[in-house]
């Protein structure tokens, strides 16, 4: 088979490598991909959201799957238009993409078919809006409905601080029509969980549990990033925690979704909060998370190949998934400032003697080739993604193999996996 995989991050580099195992796949192309993604597989010079660009691509190339790694393309209905010309492709489509492209969207459907989530409200009209504010317990929380590059979500802890946001997203349009509408919604304590789903539109098969580090520093300090580390599996979530959050938010929120007539296949991926009352749902994705899958498929025995096509042809219902018994680590090694400005163009040093180490994988995130040289080339620059007998040995692979790469400027956290640490303790 031939497969395009559509992105340049780390989750690409992760999907390409995975998909790059399988018996039955004798050729992987990725637009744009990235230098480490061309170690691999040939990388095409195309946009990820150039639909046209990528349909043409996959037409004369014949291309068995396409796999699409951001919602852009999505939202933007990269699936539709290569559904309309029968070419395969794993993903969701415009209308049912919503359930990310829309956070008023997604919130009015969860309290509609009564899936968990905190109790909210929708502005179209800031003076309402703030008139809301008088009324309101803090910290609350505003948050931009369109896509705002992960930056639309707002934690307030004051009125004052609630109005400036507001000021900023309705009046000042920072996101542009992503801020027409903002939905605020109560703010919930406990800890994040991010459960993500393969679906065929009927059956349901959920991936191992995955906590992601959303904050920029150590200890959940500063604003939050696209996600700066991750560990799988996580032990707050048990078996029984993994059946409710399937039976209580998974399943309802695929039902939901045909219901509405915007029938879901992809993947559904639910970042979640898990209260003192259970989990609640913060919001959903229509794609895989980054970097939640760069550790689900180090840790993946199953070929995802045959997965993702049962997926496409309705068949989800004779697929299983094996993951390995240990645990996965993925620590981001960013650029300095980020998620603010940042700089770029910064030599990598160090990849060379990390691709010897085993149960390693250094995912290029952000990166790019110059003068032959690979230098950092985004916000985050590396996954550096290990898979241990445990969390423990995880954690130490990761740090170990850290210490061997730089570029001026890195930063990285240096806690991920932290939380489920204590809690063995
Ligand atoms: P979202 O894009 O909606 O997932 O929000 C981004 C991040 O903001 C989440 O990962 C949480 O860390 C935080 N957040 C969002 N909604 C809430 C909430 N209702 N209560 C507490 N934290 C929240
Ligand atoms: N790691 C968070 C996300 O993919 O949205």
């Amino acid at each position: 088979m031939k497969i395009l995989i559509v992105g340049g991050g780390g989750r690409e580099h992760a999907l390409v490598w995975k998909i790059a195992q399988s018996p039955m796949v004798k050729k992987v192309f990725c637009a744009p991909g990235n230098p480490g993604i061309a170690e691999i597989a040939e990388c095409v010079d195309i946009d990820a959201e150039n639909i046209d660009g990528l349909y043409n691509f996959a037409l004369k190339h014949k291309i068995d799957l396409t796999v699409v790694g951001p919602e852009d393309a999505l939202i933007a209905g990269i699936v539709d238009r290569f559904r309309e010309g029968h070419l395969q492709i794993f993903g969701s489509t415009k209308r049912a993409s919503a359930i990310e492209g829309s956070k008023v969207f997604a919130k009015t459907l969860m309290r509609k078919h009564g899936i968990p989530t905190a109790d909210f409200k929708v502005f179209e009209d800031i003076k309402q809006a703030k008139k809301h504010m008088t009324t309101c317990e803090f910290p609350l929380v505003i948050k931009a409905d369109g896509l705002a590059k992960g930056k639309g979500v707002f934690i307030c802890k004051t009125p004052e601080e609630a109005n400036k946001h507001l000021d900023d997203i309705m009046r000042d349009k920072i996101f542009g029509h992503a801020g027409d509408r903002v939905v605020v919604e109560e703010f919930l304590s406990g800890e994040e969980v991010s459960i993500l789903a393969i679906t065929d539109g009927n059956t349901l098969l959920p991936l191992s549990s995955v906590q992601d580090h959303k904050a920029a520093y150590d200890g959940d300090k500063g604003p939050n990033t696209g996600g700066m580390g991750a560990y799988s599996p996580v032990p707050l979530i048990t078996e029984q925690l993994q059946f409710s959050i399937e039976e209580n938010i998974l399943v309802p929120v695929i039902h939901a979704m045909k219901r509405e007539n915007r029938p879901y296949t992809g993947v559904i991926y639910a970042g979640l909060i898990i209260t003192s009352t259970g989990p609640k749902v913060l919001e959903f994705n229509a794609r895989f998370g980054d970097p939640e899958t760069q550790v689900l498929l180090m840790r993946m025995k199953s070929d995802l190949v045959p997965i993702l096509l049962s997926a496409e042809k309705n068949t989800l219902e004779n697929a299983g998934i094996e993951w390995n018994d240990g645990t996965s680590l993925c620590v981001v090694m960013a650029s300095k400032g980020y998620p603010d400005l940042y700089e770029k163009g910064f030599p990598i040093s160090g990849l060379e003697t990390t691709r010897k180490l085993t149960h390693v994988q250094v995912f290029h995130a952000g990166t790019s080739m110059k003068d032959g040289k690979i230098v950092t080339n985004g916000g985050r620059v590396l996954g550096v993604t290990t898979l241990g007998k445990d969390l423990q040995e995880a954690q130490q692979a990761a740090y170990g193999a850290i210490e061997k790469l730089s570029f001026a400027g890195a930063h990285y956290r240096r806690d991920i996996g932290g939380k489920a640490m204590h809690r063995k303790n």
